[in-house]
């Protein structure tokens, strides 16, 4: 295996990167309706004219993180049930699932492994931006969902070039990023960066993706960073982590700071994040039905094979 790779592949990593199908429009658009208060039978129509999308958002709004006291029999009890801003999250967290859908191994990751990740660090960083007393919980937990999707492009590459990644992490003392992009000419924080725009999320948005790893590199927008930051290294410290990434990277504990984090704060934000944690689990022990095996499955993504 070569330690040293003479081409960088690029550019056809950014190709790859760039086939990805656009974000599911579903999500503009109950954001729209629901802003204008839009009758339930609007929004649940154009939920439903996804129905990959419209069976995940009945299969979460059943789980027992969200379902709650309600019983949800059908999609517009889910939409009451919900409430608008908890609908926002569960309808971006359907459209997200189809990006994590394909075969995502490299990294040393398991099956569902990348997903599972994605959607612990979500759910950290709803806890989290309550916890600051954000206003911005959805820009936090769309930054936090998303923050590792430059993995779904670059997996492919770094199951190729797996050594000389190791290799340079080990023998070099490097970080995954800086390991990635001596190997690739680009790290999957960057292209992650570069989906989300392609995406046209909001600028806080593409921040939060774009500096995941580095918050205090951010010029703008670093206290959303700093959350998905945050959120993204207590899912791994929980055991959802997101292959090799925890590997060779301290905690740093001044992000606290840029959140406004004392130390002696850190220990009762541990406790609040433990509570939720329990939850987490029971939603991701659903997750095999919320999220696997509905035929009507065949995504854009997985069928157009944009990992070559
Ligand atoms: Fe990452
Ligand atoms: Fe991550």
């Amino acid at each position: 295996m070569p330690e040293a790779v003479s081409a960088f592949p690029t550019e056809e990593i950014l190709k790859a990167a760039e086939r990805l199908p656009p974000f599911p429009a579903v999500i503009w658009k109950v954001t729209a309706l629901l802003r204008r208060m839009a009758p339930v039978r609007e929004v649940e129509a154009v939920i439903k004219y996804d129905p990959a999308i419209a069976a995940k958002v009945l299969a979460m709004s059943r789980s027992a993180y969200y379902a709650r006291r309600y019983a949800i029999g059908s999609l517009s009890d889910a939409i009451v049930a919900l409430g608008d801003q908890q609908l926002i999250r569960v309808v971006m967290t359907a459209c997200a699932a189809r990006y994590f859908e394909s075969e995502i191994s490299g990294y040393e990751l398991k099956e569902g492994e990348l997903w599972q990740h994605a959607v612990a660090t979500a759910l950290i960083g709803e806890t989290v931006a309550r916890r600051l007393g954000k206003k911005k919980v959805l820009t936090i937990y769309t930054a936090a969902l998303l923050h590792d999707i430059g993995k779904s492009v670059l997996s492919f590459y770094v199951k190729t070039y797996m050594d000389a990644i190791l290799i340079r992490m080990s023998r070099k003392g490097l970080r995954l990023l800086d390991a990635e992009r001596e190997t690739f000419g680009v790290d999957h924080q960057e292209l992650g960066e570069m989906i989300a725009r392609r995406w046209r999320f909001p600028p806080e948005v593409v921040t939060g993706i774009g500096y995941h790893h580095r918050p205090k590199q951010a010029t703008s927008h670093q206290d959303i960073a700093a959350a998905v930051y945050v959120a993204n290294r207590t899912a791994t410290a929980m055991g959802w982590a997101g292959g090799i990434e925890g590997l060779a990277e301290a905690y740093e504990d001044e992000i606290f700071g840029v959140l406004g984090i004392s130390t002696s704060m850190v220990g009762q934000f541990w406790t609040d994040i433990r509570s939720t944690m329990g939850e987490v689990k029971q939603l991701l022990s659903d997750e095999s039905s919320i999220f696997g095996g509905q035929p009507e499955d065949k995504t854009p993504a997985r069928a157009s094979g944009y990992h070559h």
